[in-house]
Formats: structure tokens, sequence, C-alpha cells
């Protein structure tokens, strides 16, 4: 599938080459009908070479192979706006540009019929101006096709948004060029056909087909259309057959609110989603690009196909849970129960937000740490300096805190709250929180020594730990989005992080942190804590000196 995918791009990329060099040489008719033919001798030089023509008839074959075989694949033809556009223009452009092609490259290449821009621009400009105005409205469709495409491709991608209004005027000025230069070109070429002989003489020199060969370009072009035909009805009927069969062997599929779609076996899930008119994200349209798609089997998952290998990817790139499945790759053949984990309207700037991102439950490790008397300190001292002093030291902790692998999350007056094992796990993390404490003490001793003289007594840091349960997720509002944590963990480390106090130590944790990290901290007082609105009480171990941790 992913062969498949890198042969479909690079097909369009050649193709939206092409097309992008054809405008360019229209356009220099801007100049003159001259500039015009120097310009296609460069573009006949690149695109009838032997390579290039292999590539380029290769693109278009493979295009339009891939084409039709995803109108075979599609279930259901119910899809959104601009895809549908996408699918149209893409369908209707082969018949459409047949003419332009077999009066051009193939009378070359079967008769040696040469297509110099006087000839062209004679023809549809002046002996079949309809054709003109067809032709016109061609690359004007053939653009507008290309265009929607890239967009939808790149539309997810980071940088798009900044690249976007310069890629809008591209697309919207290449091909008013080049339109402005055929009809420059055509009123030129009206000019000089007014000079006797000129017209006759430029047609003599072009080897402009006489009627015999006409007739038989005549024939080839009817054949390309009758065999294009062939193919989309066989194509359709292909469909029609497939899912008479499908139709005896449906799947249920079940969605949030207990709605529940029956729906042929060999949809997939967006599949059926669409079929049933339920919205559901899918900023790619479909094509396993950008994983907004993705839905949380509830039940069924066992039943379902493994993931393919686009499919995989796209899940690793955004640290899915394992019952995560994309709802555009995934064709259940039992009934399932899914939950979209994303918004229908989720805008294209989401696509690959890790489920992080989104919000999701999860074991982790909460620090929280704050600064012992310096209420006091700062009481006597100038603003200046108190902000001098906060920065120094949230520099400190947070180096420390992010050199262990963890995150800062906010600094709040002279405290912290940091998050450790998002990405790895409860295990990790607590072992990264108790290395993150031992370094932020460190490093709050070594700046209390850099600023002694400033400070009257050093810096002393309280630091509570716990590990378990939260909702992780990016929250906020505004330009104040961070990823943080609630929940009753964040509750409890917060709590020994001010019963540091009560016992007058550097550190307490919960029993949870050393289980997680493995670590023996039998050797330090153990005490039952309450915590204010919740039941039960939490075990910690109080370790009166960082530094005395063991470094298991
Ligand atoms: S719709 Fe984009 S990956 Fe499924």
């Amino acid at each position: 599938m992913i062969a498949v995918r890198r042969l479909r791009l690079g097909a369009a990329y050649v193709l939206l080459l092409y097309l992008t060099l054809h405008f360019v040489n229209h356009a220099l008719g801007l100049v003159s009908l001259n500039a015009m033919e120097t310009g296609r001798w460069w573009f006949l030089a690149l695109w009838r070479s032997a390579p290039s023509t292999v590539a380029l008839y290769s693109a278009v074959a493979v295009h339009g192979i891939l084409a039709l075989w995803l109108l075979y694949e599609r279930r259901t033809l119910r899809m959104p706006a601009w895809e549908a556009a996408q699918y149209a223009l893409g369908l209707a452009l082969p018949p459409l540009l047949v003419a332009h092609v077999v009066g051009t490259r193939i009378a070359w290449w079967r008769f040696g019929a040469e297509d110099p821009y006087s000839r062209v621009v004679f023809s549809l400009w002046l002996q079949v101006p309809e054709s003109g105005a067809r032709q016109t409205v061609v690359v004007v469709l053939a653009w507008l096709h290309a265009c929607i495409g890239v967009h939808y491709w790149l539309r997810f991608r980071p940088w798009y948004r900044r690249a976007a209004p310069w890629l809008f005027a591209v697309a919207l000025l290449l091909p008013t060029f080049a339109l402005l230069g055929f009809v420059t070109a055509g009123r030129e070429v009206a000019a000089r056909a007014q000079a006797p002989g000129w017209s006759q003489a430029m047609l003599r020199a072009a080897h402009a087909p006489d009627p015999a060969e006409s007739a038989r370009l005549v024939a080839i072009r009817q054949g390309f259309l009758d065999a294009y035909l062939i193919a989309l009805v066989g194509v359709l009927a292909a469909r029609g057959a497939r899912r008479l069969l499908e139709w005896r062997r449906s799947v249920r599929v079940t969605y949030p609110s207990a709605r529940v779609v029956a729906a042929p076996r060999g949809f997939t899930i967006l599949e059926a989603s669409r079929f049933a008119g339920i919205p559901h994200a899918s900023v790619c349209g479909g094509r396993g690009r950008c994983s907004t798609c993705r839905v949380r089997v509830i039940e069924g998952l066992r039943d379902l196909p493994p993931p393919s290998e686009t499919e995989r990817r796209v899940l690793a790139r955004v640290s899915a849970a394992p019952d995560v499945r994309l709802a555009c790759q995934t064709r259940p053949t039992r009934d399932v129960t899914v939950e979209p984990l994303l918004a229908p309207s989720v805008a294209p700037a989401e696509a690959f937000a890790t489920d992080v991102r989104q919000g999701r439950e999860q074991e982790l490790a909460v620090l929280f740490a704050d600064l012992r008397g310096f209420t006091r300190l700062a009481e006597n001292k100038l603003p200046y300096d108190v902000v001098f002093v906060l920065n120094r030291y949230f520099e400190a902790v947070g180096t420390a805190i992010t050199s262990a692998g963890g995150v800062t999350n906010q600094f709040t007056g002279d405290g912290v709250m940091a998050l450790f094992g998002i990405e790895s796990g409860p295990a990790t993390g607590s072992r990264q929180a108790l290395a993150a404490a031992r370094a932020m003490v460190e490093g709050v001793g070594a700046l209390s020594a850099e600023l002694a003289g400033d400070l009257g007594s050093p810096l002393r840091l309280g630091i509570g730990i716990h590990t378990g349960p939260a909702v992780v997720g990016r929250m906020g509002w505004g330009e104040s989005f961070y990823l943080t944590a609630v929940g009753d963990t964040v509750h409890v480390a917060a709590r020994l992080e001010q019963a540091t106090k009560d016992y007058a130590a550097e550190l307490v944790v919960s029993e949870a942190v050393a289980r997680h990290a493995n670590l023996d901290l039998s050797r330090f007082p153990a005490h039952d804590l309450t915590v204010r609105n919740r039941a039960g009480q939490i075990a910690v171990r109080v370790i009166d000196r960082v530094a005395n941790l063991p470094t298991g």
C-alpha cells in the first residue's frame, strides 16, 4: 500500500511539473510568439527526450489506472464536496484532453507533424475557435484538479498555513498568465495570417497532417475514448456486482449515543460513517495520511483485521493507544463498537496531534516544588531583585526537569509543577522524577552558593512526587495553551509538596513512586497522609535530604 501511495504521488509530481512548465511556456506569449517558440524548444528538449517521455506516459498511465482502481475500491460515493469535485474533474479530464494530445504529440509521433505554437494557436484561435474555448476550459479544470490535490495533500503540514498565501498567488497567477499569453499569441498569429501566403507556408513547414492522416488521428482519438468508456463502465459494473455480494453479509458499526449503522462487509469504518451520514473527521479524505479519522475501538478490537503498514505508521506517529485504529483503513469483518476521537470539524493543523494533545487518561509521575521561605526573603528585596532571583531559580529547576526527561508545566509564584512519563510510562516517569528532584536540589544549591552575598540564607526546596492516573492534554485558551494534567494524582502531588513543610524535609514521595521506580525507600520514615476532599490515606516516605536518596 505504501508503494502504491508513493507511485501515485510520484505520478502526480510528474504531471504537476509538466503542467506547470507548459503554463510557463504559454505565458511567454505575453512577450512574443517567438519567445513562446523558444520556450517550446526547451520544453520539448525536456519532455520529448526518451527518459522524460517514459516518465510522462508512465505517470499518465499510473495516475489514470489508480484513479479507476480507487473508484472501484471506495465503497460509497458519499464524500465531502472537495473530494467529489476532485474525482469528477479527474474523471472528466482524459476525454477532454485527448483531442489536444492526439493533435499534437501523437500527430508528431505517428506522422512527423510539428506542433509549433504558430500552428496550434492558428488552429485554436482562427480555424476552430470553439476548440480554443474548450481547450481554455480544459486547462483551467486540469489546474483546478491539480490545485485541489496539492491543497488537500499538504494542508495538514505545519508549514502550510504560512506558505498558503504564496502558493495561492502562484496557483492564481500562473494559469492567468498562461491564458493571457495564449490570447496575446492568438492576436499576433491573427495579424501574421493577414499576410498573403503566411498560413499556407506555416502549415507546410509544420507538416500539418493531410486529410488521410487527420482521419487516422480521429480514429485514434475515438479508440481512446471507447477504451476509456469501457474501463469506466467496467469499474462501475464491478462496483455494482461487489455491492450485491457484500450486502449479503453486513456488519454493524455502533457509534457513541448507541447509533448503529449496518454496512456491507468490506466497507471501512469511515465509509460506514459517510454511508449513514454520520459526520466523521477525515482531513486527508480517507487516504491514510492525516490520522484525524481515528477511532477508539470499544468492542470487537480482536476481530478486526490487523493494521496495514500504512496504518501502523500513522498510528505510531500520533502515539495512539493499542485500541485506536484509523477509520479510513479499517474494514471490520464482524460487528464493532467505535468512538471517533476527533471532532468532525477538526482543523487540518490538528492532524498528527498526538492523543496526548487531544487529551487522554494515563499513568504518570507528577512533581510539585516550592521555594521555602521565599515570600519572606522577597519582602526585603527590590522587585528587580525578586524577578532576577526567581528567573535564575526557574532556569535551574527547569533545566533539571527537562534534562531528566520531564515536561515543565506551571511556574506559579515560586512553585513549579512538572510531568514525567507522558510518553514513557509510570515506571520511567517515576525514576525520572526522582532524578529531577536530585538535580533540582543540586541546581538550587549551586545557585544559592553563587548568590550567597545577595540571599542572606540559602534557597531551600520542598518537593512532592506522586505517581498515578491523570488526564493529560493540551489545555488553556488563546495563546496560553499548554500540556498539563488534571486529576487526583496532581492534587495528591501538590499535597505531598506541602507536607515537606510539616516534616521539615526536602522531599515527600508516595509509596506508588517508590514501587514504580523499583526503589527501596524502607529506611526512610513512613507516614500516612490525609488529603483534603479525598477518601483514604496516602502512604508516603519522608526524605529529609534528597542527597540521601539511593541512586538505584
Ligand atoms: S482520513 Fe486521514 S487518515 Fe483517515
